[in-house]
């Protein structure tokens, strides 16, 4: 059989990124021949150590050779000081931008364990959760304009802005993007094999997140291009909702199994994805996707990075313990929106059988396997 060779740019940036990034190769290297998947890597640089060791957090190769010469990639996590370093601005956030990555596609379920002290199982036996969050990625106050002013002549003197952007197109494609993941997962679930656990849900349902009621003109305009993109009648059979953030939060931890798919400005977005990880046992479980052209003119090729939603984790840095399933995950979303969803489908499955088994769970699940050891286990499965 003729295989696709897909090549894959590696970005582990700093802290754990550089101990679940590997795992995220190992897990693609060892997909089995018959899906007739090659891949071939792309070792590049981005984050904090990079910055204090070369002056940029995002060097030129790294973005040139994402654009030019790969299908996807993986990025691990950077590290932000909180305080102003002179120079250095998140690289992924600017990588987003640059490559016109415009959704964060951030799927959020619970964990089905034999294991009762695993903190996953605890966490959905309480609250069933299967939620998409789908996160606006390009705009809203990640454009990252802000300025602080100096005025000692009035009072008060000194303060900071930042602009709040949200642009008719960015909303419209984020929206039309959260309505094709609704109709794709009611699909999904009616083709469900009558033996397979029923869903919680029962009709596609997209919520729109926003704050008009204050942010009349920014939200103001997110809220309504998202309803008009959503009113198109190839969404007729999604319900629609929207719901503003506060008490969406509010919602989101009362009644989780409410929820389908979330779509968000990028603030709420990041927001409500972190939280909804503590819905379900961890950060260490919760993969996410940018999506978008990759910044390449023409065609409708899809260009994906898998990214884990959690951090660079300074604090169990170093110590082999993280979680890689979040990474290995996001490995699997990469793929499916690569177009390769039997891979995808292998690899979530392998998880899922390391999650439900509940013997070999990392220290964040409330076991004591190391990082090599959940690997391990999860190669051995797939
Ligand atoms: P974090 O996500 O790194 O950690 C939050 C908590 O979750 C910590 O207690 C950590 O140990 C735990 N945790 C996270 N991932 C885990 C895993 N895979 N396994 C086990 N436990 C895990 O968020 P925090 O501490 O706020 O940020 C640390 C650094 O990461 C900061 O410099 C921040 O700017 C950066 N960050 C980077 C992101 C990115 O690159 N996309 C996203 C979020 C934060
Ligand atoms: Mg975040």
């Amino acid at each position: 059989m003729a295989s696709r060779v897909l090549r894959i740019g590696l970005i582990p940036g700093d802290g754990i990124g550089r101990e679940v990034i590997p795992a995220g190769r190992r897990i693609l290297e060892a997909l089995p021949a018959s899906l007739g998947l090659k891949f071939e890597f792309a070792d590049l640089d981005a984050g904090f150590d990079t910055f204090k060791a070369t002056g940029a957090a995002l060097p030129p190769r790294t973005v040139s050779v994402l654009r030019g010469e790969c299908d996807g990639a993986l990025f691990g996590a950077v590290s932000s000081p909180t305080s102003p370093v002179k120079g250095y601005s998140s690289p992924i956030v600017a990588l987003r931008k640059q490559l016109d990555l415009y959704a964060n596609i951030r799927p959020v379920k619970s964990v089905r364990s034999r294991n009762p002290s695993s903190s996953a199982a605890s966490a959905a036996t309480a609250n069933p959760v299967d939620m998409v969050i789908v996160r606006e990625n390009t705009e809203d106050l990640y454009v990252k304009e802000e300025r602080t002013v100096d005025r000692p002549d009035v009072e008060g003197g000194r303060y900071a802005e930042a602009i709040k952007r949200i642009s008719e197109r960015a909303s419209s494609r984020i929206a039309t993007m959260a309505g094709e993941i609704a109709l794709q997962r009611q699909k999904i679930r009616e083709s469900a094999a009558p033996s397979s656990p029923a869903s919680i849900h029962s009709r596609p349902l997209v919520t729109i997140t926003h704050k008009s009621n204050v942010l009349s003109q920014t939200d103001g305009l997110f809220r309504a291009t998202a309803h008009a993109a959503l009113a198109d009648p190839r969404f007729a059979g999604v319900a629609v909702e929207d719901q503003i953030v506060d008490s969406m939060v509010y919602k989101l931890f009362r009644q989780p199994q409410d929820y389908d798919v979330i779509v968000a400005p990028n603030l709420y977005g990041d927001i409500l994805s972190d939280g909804a990880a503590a819905l379900v046992g961890s950060l260490g479980l919760v993969p996410s996707a940018n999506v978008g052209t990759g910044g390449k003119d023409g065609g409708d090729k899809v260009f994906a990075i898998g990214e884990p939603c959690h951090g660079s984790a300074p604090d169990i840095a170093g110590r082999g313990i993280a979680n890689p399933i979040a990474t290995l995950r996001s490995v699997a979303l990469m793929l499916s929106f690569l177009g390769e969803a039997d891979a995808a489908a292998r690899i979530d499955a392998a998880v899922d059988a390391n999650l439900a088994e509940g013997e070999l769970l990392s220290p964040d699940l409330g076991g004591k396997a190391t990082t090599e050891e959940v690997v391990q286990d999860i190669l051995r499965r797939l």
